[in-house]
């Protein structure tokens, strides 16, 4: 994995050659979602890396040990909807006591701004550590509004996962919320006049559902 302070890119083998397979325009919808999900995994496994241990007392069939848990705050997972969702059985896979927050967000297509239509998260947020996520980082403008309004319902110590991102969107992110880290799969190109990601992979929610 490859990381600065703020972007840290999940360079495993197995998340790139999913990532190919998913781009390819005749993946089918079972495919695409199915590999979103195991991606979905895999950076659930990357972006809990550095979650605090303690030592705890157990006992095995033969002794008494001390073994490491994992302490320190509860987890949220936030996913924007609908593309998020994709990522999320994958990530309760390996987290299954977190708590999720669905955030309803739909970019308006003139302005290309974020417009919310959804909010419903767990009561108390500023105890714990919510991971966002959005498969694709495009102008930044959904992940940038679903940030802050985790920020005003409590959220103090988030992290964002997407699966692409564009050069645009990681700008726009970080100059509106700098203390909040990013992992993705991949940094494309640049984005089109419509903002979708290139080369990218399309529109994630209708690929993911077949609505396209
Ligand atoms: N959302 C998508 O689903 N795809 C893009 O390329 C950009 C935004």
């Amino acid at each position: 994995m490859l990381s600065n302070s703020d972007v840290h890119l999940v360079s495993h083998p197995l998340v790139q050659h999913k990532l190919s397979l998913m781009r390819e325009a005749d993946r089918s919808t079972k495919g695409f979602r199915e590999l979103l999900n195991e991606i979905g995994m895999l950076l659930c496994y990357e972006v809990t890396r550095d979650l605090p241990l303690e030592m705890v007392d157990i006992e095995t069939p033969l002794m008494a040990m001390k073994a490491p848990k994992i302490a320190g705050k509860k987890l949220t997972f936030a996913p924007i909807l609908r593309a998020g969702v994709g990522f999320l059985d994958g990530m309760l896979a390996l987290v299954p006591s977190a708590r999720v927050a669905h955030i309803g967000l739909y970019r308006d297509p003139q302005t290309l701004q974020a417009v919310e239509y959804y909010f419903k998260a767990p009561h108390d947020l500023s105890d714990r550590t919510v991971i966002l996520m959005d498969p694709m980082l495009a102008t930044g403008n959904s992940a940038s509004a679903a940030a802050s309004l985790l920020r005003t319902r409590g959220a103090q110590d988030m992290r964002f996962v997407c699966l692409l991102a564009a050069p645009e969107g990681i700008n726009h992110f970080q100059a509106e919320h700098p203390d909040i880290p990013i992992w993705t799969a991949a940094i494309d190109e640049k984005l089109n006049d419509h903002g979708y990601i290139l080369p990218g992979l399309g529109d994630a929610g209708d690929r993911m559902y077949g609505t396209k």
